[in-house]
């Protein structure tokens, strides 16, 4: 789907053109194109702006900050392009602060997305805040007429993150690689963490993922799972929330006794090593009994 520049190789990472012509990169090490088929700024539109309501959700706000967790960071399509929805929304957002944690391992696909922000496009005009990020890892202050915005840099190992009181997430970005070559970040104890962590905090989790095994574990971890915007690349992706109120479309019995009792990839990751293995009858038991689909049952003649 993507054609590679390797005139313009640095590093780990690589620049690609997608089929429609947008550029992207690509990690050397796993393969793993950033967005890919539609791109950067459409993915993160899609799957995290739209998808999450995120700038309906900011203004409905009345306690603030309204806190994001940008799940690896990575070349910052998707902390760049909720920034410039939550500016371009104008006096919508008056009088809204939002504080943007962005968490990742590592700061080279940041600092390869400052390097080639002509090619990428969507750093264009921003590059300031990126080298504010890569060189001080002091915090970015955005601040525009209606909207004030506080965007801070984690360099972290996110899956071994212990809990350090970050404020407790209203939106998720998540985004590390596929469980297959990032395990790590997809295992059930890592969902079980988040879900700890954003408490009774209204929040909706957004990814790319339509795995059933992701959305099982998260369903086991404690969330309300729905199906999330289509990408182009995918017809839908994955939403997950500790409020079903905020899930427009939550995944039904239906897809419970068919996908998931069916599917050779159904079975949560309970360690960080990547498997496809259809569920188990005690977690399929567990998710009979989630609040997601029990009261659906006890309708059921
Ligand atoms: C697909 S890229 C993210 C793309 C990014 N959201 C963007 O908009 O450009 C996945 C990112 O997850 C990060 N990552 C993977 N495992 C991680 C971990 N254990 N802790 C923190 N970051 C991790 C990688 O370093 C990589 O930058």
């Amino acid at each position: 789907m993507s054609e590679r520049h390797a005139d313009e190789e640095a590093g780990g990472f690589e620049l690609v053109t997608l089929a429609g012509g947008v550029r992207s990169l690509r990690a050397r090490d796993n393969g793993q194109v950033f967005h890919p088929v539609v791109g950067p700024v459409a993915e993160a539109t899609a799957v995290h702006v739209a998808g999450g309501q995120l700038v309906e959700r900011v203004a409905a706000l009345r306690a603030q900050p309204f806190v994001i967790w940008d799940v690896g960071l990575g070349a910052a399509a998707n902390a760049l392009t909720a920034i410039e929805a939550l500016l371009a929304a104008g006096g919508r957002l008056r009088g809204r602060r939002v504080e943007l944690f962005s968490f990742d391992r590592s700061c080279e696909p940041l600092r390869f997305a400052r390097q080639h922000a002509e090619e990428l496009g969507y750093p264009r005009g921003r590059e300031a805040w990126l080298d504010a990020l890569l060189a001080a890892r002091a915090p970015v202050e955005i601040g525009a007429d209606a909207l004030t915005l506080r965007w801070v840099f984690v360099q972290t190992n996110f899956a071994a993150m212990a809990p350090r009181g970050w404020p407790a997430p209203h939106a998720i970005f998540f985004d590390p690689y596929s469980p297959a070559v990032n395990p790590e970040m997809w295992t059930l104890a890592l969902f079980e963490r988040l879900r700890g962590e954003m408490g009774e905090t209204p929040c909706v989790l957004t990814t790319y993922s339509r795995s059933t095994a992701v959305r099982v574990g998260f369903l086991l971890a404690g969330f309300f799972v729905g199906i999330g915007a289509a990408t182009g690349e995918k017809e839908e992706t994955t939403v997950a929330s500790n409020e079903r109120a905020l899930l427009a479309q939550p995944l039904d019995r239906r897809w419970l006794e068919t996908t998931v009792r069916h599917s050779t990839n159904a079975a949560p990751l309970r360690n960080a090593v990547f498997s496809r293995r259809p569920i188990g009858d005690a977690d399929f038991t567990r998710l009979r009994r989630h609040p997601q689909f029990y009261s659906e049952a006890n309708s059921s003649p």
